[in-house]
């Protein structure tokens, strides 16, 4: 078949030849999808088939009236799916770590050489930190198989459709490509082609957007990827997943191995020999920002050596090879309109800023965290006066300063004549929610009063009860669709007791109690038959839960995500760790002594999961939900056939080929455990020269010891 493409630019085209080309293009490329699926014998080159590709795009950008049903934009092979599926990453998309001061960037520099256990400075690169949406483009056989967002880094998006529409993105890779590559950077919009965007939407009656970040994501997530098309997305190519086999010794080189391959890779990354040269390049990029067409809020530095980077791992949520260093923060100043006290699922009374709207950096700031009651009083978490002593009253001038996507913060507070009229703030002392007392409870290690006021109330504050739902089917917990914050608020201020959401397993009873009752969900407002079915499909979906969801869903304070991992792992099903933690309220027991000797639990979340079980309340909360629900096993560790998988390891005196931090990460990787102290659990004990007490206990409980070169025999090539 003969291409006719005349060649015309698209903003030459009338209506009339566009919807010809549009016709002629639907036809063409349907034929080559037929070939190229069907018959596995393509009739053109993949470069000509994007071309064909792009140009419908293009044509339909301009005439988005004259799109087509049958579009092959809105099919890639297959038919478009009505949401983005999900993608499980091959290999996990995790965040940096950030730096702020040039302090930071000493000890971050001294902590890899730590970890090394060297006194040299490995290499670094250095570049710029895009402020944009990471992407992970999979290529198998050289072609773009899919592309996903990072997600929750674990799982993301499928949005390969809408990936197509950028024509900075290479559909096909050279033929000196691994046979499976996931390329990795960000998608970002250009600062002239965000203002270019907002004044066409501003034109057009639409909503603008507040910055090109949030530009680039909502033009990325439209399910229908035509109107993608239609916005100037780009990419820069950073980092990768998944290789089938290595593509260069250093991160440098494989940058530029992906510049070759036809991606865009950042003209500013650099590779320094040294701290200075790392700081030399950080204020170069600095001063360049404004110069940029595109944002970035820092500049990125990662170990050049990929056998280094190997060496340095991971730690739960980023690399320990590569850091951060943000640009300082943007500021301006306001006025304090009121003080707002929120409750937290904890009870923690926070007190809110409500400011007047001001723009910092780009985006309209009304709101500003004030932390606790000392903070408002001038004084600052280590007891010495912030602001130089200074109070902040209701209707002073304040300084807010905004850093990337955290809430902004008053960093000052203006000095004027009006100001010793206005009268001081005064903290609440009672919950403004339930009525209890809200107190500050006594540090018995510190000696200190805690920071922060928390409302006594518990379970019977409605504030308490709302965030703890809140949080219990929050995405990294239970994770239930169709059931987010907004949701969780209408169910609990239902009055009808066959509706209402009070407990977590109310969720889970919800459609046999809305059955039996009179009222039904199906006629309330902003419901239908449709939507309620799915609600109790998605709340069904959740009955078998991954044990750690179910932890962290708890809200026990202390216990984030890295810890209720850290929990299931140890105890493995539901019924060891209730039984344990219960057990454990008994500090003088065995299972205490085990809880506190898993490595990465310290004596204050021992002492949240044991206080969580030992109240009654708790306890019935618990048997009701998990009447419900059933907790799936927690993954083993994945490392099977390494011999100390499943191992709970105990490393102790000095070693000397690797540093602690190697010896347990590398263990880690392995599939052991590895704890801080010897029990009746430990399976290994590694000594060094000096071990002292633990080596005792491990020999009077019979435990395996060996040495460090014992230690590396055994694990050798793995
Ligand atoms: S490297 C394992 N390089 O920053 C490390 N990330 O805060 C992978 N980002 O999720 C990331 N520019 O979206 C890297 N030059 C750059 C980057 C960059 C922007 C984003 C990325 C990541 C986030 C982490």
């Amino acid at each position: 078949m003969a291409r006719t493409d005349k060649g015309i630019p698209v903003d030459q085209l009338t209506p009339i030849e566009a919807a010809a080309e549009l016709a002629e293009l639907a036809r063409e490329i349907a034929h080559h999808d037929a070939l190229y699926h069907g018959k596995d014998a393509p009739e053109i080159s993949d470069a000509d088939y994007d071309a064909l590709r792009a140009r419908n795009l293009a044509i339909e950008a301009a005439f988005p009236d004259l799109v087509r049903a049958d579009s092959p934009s809105k099919r890639v092979g297959a038919a478009v799916s009505e949401a983005f599926g999900q993608i499980t990453h091959a290999k996990p998309m995790l965040s940096l770590d950030n730096l702020f001061t040039d302090q930071d960037l000493t000890d971050f520099v001294e902590q890899v050489r730590r970890f090394l256990g060297t006194s040299e400075t490995p290499a670094f690169t250095a570049e710029p930190k895009i402020d944009g949406l990471s992407m992970s483009l999979r290529y198998v056989g050289g072609r773009l198989v899919s592309a996903a967002t990072r997600g929750d880094g674990t799982t993301g998006e499928n949005v390969t459709a809408n990936i197509l529409t950028i024509s900075e993105i290479p559909r096909t890779l050279p033929a000196d490509a691994p046979e499976t590559v996931e390329v990795r950077g960000e998608v970002y919009m250009g600062k002239a082609d965000f203002a270019a965007l907002n004044a066409r939407m501003t034109a057009e009656g639409g909503k603008v957007f507040a910055n090109p970040r949030n530009a680039a994501a909502g033009s990325l997530r439209q399910l229908d990827a035509t109107v993608t098309a239609k916005r100037p997305l780009r990419f820069f190519a950073y980092a990768w997943g998944e290789v089938s086999r290595p593509i260069a010794p250093t991160q440098y080189e494989t940058v530029q191995a992906f510049g070759r391959w036809g991606f865009k890779v950042n003209p500013l990354m650099v590779r320094c020999g040294t701290e200075a040269d790392l700081l030399a390049h950080y204020r170069h990029i600095e001063a360049m920002r404004s110069s940029l067409d595109y944002d970035i809020d820092g500049v990125v530095y990662k170990v050049d050596d990929l056998a280094l980077q190997e060496r340095l791992g991971f730690r739960s949520r980023s690399p320990r090879w590569a850091t951060a260093h943000k640009f300082p923060a943007e500021r301006a100043t306001t006025i304090l309109r009121d003080i707002e006290i929120q409750v937290g699922r904890t009870g923690a009374l926070t007190p809110v800023a409500r400011l007047d709207s001001v723009t910092v950096g780009g985006v309209v700031v009304s709101n500003a965290t004030l932390h606790n009651e000392d903070y408002i009083k001038g004084i600052g978490q280590d007891g010495q006066p912030i602001r130089e002593g200074r109070d902040l009253r209701i209707g002073d001038t304040v300084v807010i300063q905004r850093a990337g996507d955290v809430i902004p913060q008053i960093v000052d507070v203006q000095e004027d004549e009006d100001r010793p009229n206005r009268p001081a703030y005064e903290f609440p002392q009672l919950c403004p929610r339930c009525g209890s007392h809200a107190v500050r409870e006594h540090n018995e290690k510190s000696g200190k009063l805690d920071a922060v006021r928390r409302c006594t109330g518990g379970l019977i504050c409605p504030a308490q009860q709302v965030e703890s739902l809140k949080h219990f089917v929050a995405r990294n917990a239970l994770d239930i669709e169709g059931l987010g914050d907004k949701q969780i608020e209408f169910f609990h201020a239902l009055e009808d007791p066959n509706l209402w959401i009070r407990t977590p397993a109310d969720i889970f009873t919800l459609e046999r109690r809305e059955s039996l009752g009179l009222a039904r969900l199906a006629n309330m407002a902003g419901f239908g038959a449709t939507s309620v079915r799915k609600l109790f499909d998605s709340i069904n979906a959740r009955r078998a839960i991954a044990l750690h969801r179910l932890i962290f869903g708890l809200g026990i304070r202390h216990v984030g995500e890295t810890t209720a991992k850290l929990l299931a792992r140890a105890y493995g099903t539901w019924p060891h760790f209730a039984e344990a933690m219960q057990a454990a309220g008994d500090r003088m027991s065995d299972a205490w002594t085990e809880l506190n000797a898993i490595d990465g639990i310290g004596e204050v979340v021992a002492e949240a999961v044991t206080d969580f079980f030992a109240e009654e309340h708790n306890r019935a909360a618990l048997a009701a939900l998990l009447a419900e629900i059933t907790p799936e096993a927690a993954e083993q560790p994945v490392a099977t056939d390494s011999p100390v998988a499943g191992k709970t390891v105990v490393f102790t005196g000095s070693l000397e080929k690797m540093t602690r931090d190697e010896a347990k990460a590398t263990a880690e990787r392995l599939g052991a455990k590895v704890a801080g102290s010897v029990s009746k659990k430990t399976d290994l004990v590694v000594a060094g020269p000096g071990a002292g007490s633990k080596l005792t206990k491990a020999s009077e409980l019979g435990i395996e010891v060996i040495d460090e070169d014992a230690w590396l025999e055994r694990i050798k090539g793995l």
